[in-house]
């Protein structure tokens, strides 16, 4: 809780970052506000995969960002400082941060908050910033996806999978997935894949064929990358966002100049404000309006009290969920 001067607040501390990690809900300073920044009380914050990373010790925070983890929030503003394009006391907001969301009270950039989609709630608004961003830029912008193209998620049923899934059929694109059950399979049918690869038990090439795909949405990396160029087809754009079975990997540069592919991939957390708000606008334009009519909707798993972070990491380290985790923040 805030404490009656206004200075503190309630929020997650990673200890002993590394190996023996643990998360924490400590006191700590409640963030003072930047030229251009909206303070924002928290009542839901997303977890995401490099939450994981970061508590690891792999993934610090970058320069200037804060050391509390959480790269997306839902809330209401309550203090605005300097130029906000005009954002104001009173609005409920979802916003992309560069760390610092498991917490009563986040600052974020203004040109990083976006309203709630039509009917939504904080919980469920929660759970678009990091993902759609994510999506939408690797998507569009690197893989310069376009309607009736075909294209290929890796792990279809994560908070990026289940994202890009819903926005690439929604926009008239032919997707498959790989997850790695029956059940996370059938959920991404379910969202409107096409086609679901269980990679457990059949190999992707062989039931996608070879030369079959536009784009690869790859999290995966080391020895899919190959595998992957294989799928692709001539002038096929290859998007690498993680390497979680590995960073390196053998490739034939041969096959790249025969088949003209384009290898390329991306980070968010350390772009500038003004590439996040031009990505910002482009899904409030997009993508905000398929949210608002029930065409797409994310995909939440579980909800957890802020006490009860260390749960829901586990359960996020463990792949057993379908979508995303959310940390609820009472008032
Ligand atoms: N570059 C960027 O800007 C950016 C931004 C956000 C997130 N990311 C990355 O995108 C990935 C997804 O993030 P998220 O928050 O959506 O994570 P998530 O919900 O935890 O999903 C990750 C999924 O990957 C699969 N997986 C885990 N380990 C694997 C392995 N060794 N080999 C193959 N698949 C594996 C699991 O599904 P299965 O059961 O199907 O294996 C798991 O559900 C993460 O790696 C994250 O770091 C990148």
């Amino acid at each position: 809780m805030v404490s009656e001067n206004g200075q503190v607040m309630q929020a997650v501390e990673f200890l002993n970052p590394g190996e023996n990690a643990e998360p924490r809900v400590t006191q700590q300073k409640i963030p003072a506000l930047q030229e251009g920044e909206v303070l924002i009380r928290v009542y839901a914050a997303g977890i995401n995969r490099p939450d994981l990373a970061q508590m690891a010790g792999r993934y610090p925070p970058p320069p200037g960002a804060s050391t509390i983890p959480g790269l997306e929030v839902a809330g209401k503003i309550v203090a605005v400082k300097g130029e906000t394009a005009g954002l104001s006391k009173g609005d409920k907001v979802c916003a992309l941060v560069s760390g610092g969301g498991y917490a009563e009270y986040c600052s974020a950039p203004a040109p990083q908050c976006l309203p709630l989609p039509e009917g939504y709630d904080f919980i469920r608004a929660a759970a678009l910033p990091e993902n759609f961003f994510t999506v939408w830029v690797n998507l569009f912008e690197h893989g310069r996806l376009q309607k009736g193209e075909k294209l290929l998620v890796h792990g279809g049923s994560s908070g990026i999978g289940t994202a890009a899934v819903q926005i690439a059929s929604a926009l008239g694109i032919d997707v498959a997935v790989t997850a790695g059950s029956d059940e996370k399979c059938a959920a991404c049918l379910e969202l409107g894949a096409t086609t679901a690869v269980n990679y457990k038990t059949d190999d992707f090439v062989d039931i996608l064929g070879e030369n079959s795909t536009d784009v690869v949405l790859d999290m995966v990396g080391g020895d899919y990358l190959p595998r992957n160029m294989q799928v692709l087809r001539d002038r096929g754009r290859h998007v690498s966002i993680a390497g979680l079975r590995g960073w390196t990997t053998e490739i034939s540069i041969f096959d790249i100049m025969r088949k003209r592919l384009v290898l390329t991939g991306s980070t968010l957390r350390p772009r500038s404000i003004a590439e996040k708000s031009t990505i910002a606008k482009a899904l409030h334009e997009t993508v905000w309006p398929l949210l608002a009519a029930g065409k797409i909707a994310p995909v939440i798993h579980e909800v957890y009290p802020l006490e009860d972070v260390a749960t829901a990491l586990s359960l996020l380290e463990s792949s057993a969920h379908i979508g995303k985790i959310i940390l609820k923040i009472d008032a």
